[in-house]
């Protein structure tokens, strides 16, 4: 990473930290307990501290053998453009590495905003033709 010194953790974000670095790039933040829960189910997670203050997250869920889907990557405003993205997905990439089947190939997947895409190309991922379906499920 250039330029910044900051602290690393793994499996430690919390749902605070989470709703907290979600409001500095996002409106509608989920609600704690979703938070709460998704981060729990969650395989790995890692966060990035400056002086104990959230400045980056991603996530990755999955089920370890054959596909793992990468979430909720964020950079503080003020800390991007430093390379912490990068080092976010690198670390995503090796848990996946670290974790996998030897020998295989394994499917890595996320969604991409189409202005966030270069940075993604960047780091060696590609898109297909494949759409996006989604559903708002109420749960009452
Ligand atoms: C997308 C995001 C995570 C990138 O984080 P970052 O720390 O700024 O990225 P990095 O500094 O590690 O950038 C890595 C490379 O990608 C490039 N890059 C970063 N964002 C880019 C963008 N939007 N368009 C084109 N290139 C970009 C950088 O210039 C750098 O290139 P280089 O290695 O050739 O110098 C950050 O902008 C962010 O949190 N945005 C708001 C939340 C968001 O949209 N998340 C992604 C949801 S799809």
């Amino acid at each position: 990473m250039r330029s910044v010194d900051l602290t690393v953790k793994y499996n430690e974000l919390t749902a605070d930290e989470f709703v907290t670095l979600w409001e500095t790039v996002w409106d509608g933040a989920p609600s704690r307990e979703q938070v709460r829960l998704a981060l729990e189910h969650t395989l790995f997670r890692v966060s990035f501290y400056d002086d104990n203050n959230i400045v980056a997250m991603a996530r990755v869920i999955g089920d370890m053998g054959l596909n793992y889907y990468i979430k909720d990557v964020v950079v503080r405003p003020e800390y991007q453009k430093k390379g912490i993205g990068r080092t976010l997905i690198n670390e995503i990439t090796r848990f996946v590495k670290e974790n996998g089947v030897i020998g295989t190939e394994i499917f890595v997947e996320l969604c991409a905003v189409p202005d966030k895409m270069p940075f993604y190309e960047k780091l060696g991922f590609k898109s297909n033709q494949a759409q996006r379906m989604f559903l708002y499920q109420r749960v009452e």
